[in-house]
């Protein structure tokens, strides 16, 4: 052993480990999903996602409150109808549903990002992103149908619209149609790189929507590749997106990497419901320290590259950034 060969020397205390970090988890890191359900007086957990809701427009409020006191900044919605149908209506109703809630959360919190997930799964009677037809998701059909939510939300007060469907050329088409009705200041945060993933079965749970038929192996990108995210994001720049979400992101890291490396925009990591489910579950058990198992993994988002994380966990991760973790 040499003298260089002490490293330790680095680790020697809590306030020393504190100088040389390399990463941190800031709360403006942050985005935290919400799933705004249609009716009233509901506050209903989320089976499979303990500490996660469904609220409805009037019980809405004190959440955001919350939200903002624990210093939040940006928020993701999500709407789930009481009414679907084949093509979706209720996502581009200019009254639906998350068009009220954008409206509602504007109005109470008018400093918070509001980030407008954009898609037609939850409300769509197929549980499918788009229209089907003849037992698939037409591409081109559904386009304007996703334009359309778009706009709708950009009327409500959105401040980014996130469209989520993974069809061929829709940052393409919401750009346009945003550009044309007067919201070129709107950013995109697509979900360019999203894998069909078994990690998304607790949101179908929380969002109500899942896939009656079949499953979106057509349009969600096959786990297995690593160079098609890059043909994937590629066209998104092209496109216009302004944020490159990767998702799920545990089983996903060298690909944040990837995509850190490779564009020049914010990346963001979506730690989807799936992950949030193990985590809870184990910690619920007391087989893992969930403080410390959540804030490995948030550091470890950082590391990989991303700049912004989605996570259930970010109320607790404020929390604990409070404290001394
Ligand atoms: C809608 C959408 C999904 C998620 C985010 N937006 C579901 C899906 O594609 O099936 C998954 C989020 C999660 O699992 O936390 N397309
Ligand atoms: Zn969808």
């Amino acid at each position: 052993m040499n003298q260089f060969d002490r490293h330790r020397r680095l680790r020697s205390s809590k306030s020393m480990r504190a100088l040389v970090r390399e990463n941190h988890v800031r709360k403006e890191d942050l985005i935290y999903p919400l799933f705004i359900i249609e009716g009233t007086d509901i506050k209903r957990e989320v089976s499979s996602m303990p500490g996660v809701f469904n609220f409805s427009l009037d019980r809405l409020e004190d959440e955001i409150k919350e939200i903002v006191d624990l210093g939040i900044q940006s928020v993701l919605l999500f709407g789930v109808p009481e009414h679907k149908d084949p093509e979706g209506t209720e996502a581009y109703h200019d009254h639906g549903i998350v068009q009220e809630a954008i409206r509602k959360v504007k109005e109470w919190a008018p400093q918070l990002t509001v980030i407008a997930d954009t898609c037609l799964c939850e409300y769509t009677s197929t549980g499918h992103c788009g229209i089907v037809k003849n037992g698939d998701v037409d591409n081109d059909a559904s386009l304007p149908l996703h334009v359309q939510t778009a706009i709708t939300q950009a009327q409500a007060g959105a401040d980014i619209i996130a469209p989520s469907s993974m069809m061929d050329g829709f940052v393409a088409a919401i750009r346009e149609g945003l550009d044309q009705n007067g919201f070129n200041h709107i950013p995109i945060m697509s979900y360019g790189v999203k894998y069909a993933s078994a990690y998304y079965g607790p949101f179908r749970d929380a969002a109500q929507s899942a896939p009656g038929e079949g499953d979106r192996k057509g349009y969600q990108m096959d786990p297995a590749n690593r160079r098609e995210a890059f043909r994937e994001s590629q066209s998104d720049v092209e496109q216009g997106a302004d944020f490159m979400i990767v998702k799920p992101a545990l089983a996903f890291m060298d690909i944040i990497r990837d995509m850190r490396d490779s564009l020049d925009m914010p990346i963001v990591a979506y730690n989807v419901s799936g992950e949030y489910a193990m985590v809870k579950a184990a910690s619920l058990n007391d087989w893992v320290d969930e403080q410390r198992i959540v804030m490995e993994t948030m550091v470890g988002f950082k590391r990989a590259g991303a700049d912004l994380i989605v996570t259930y966990f970010a109320k607790d991760v404020c929390r604990y950034l409070e404290g001394d973790y």
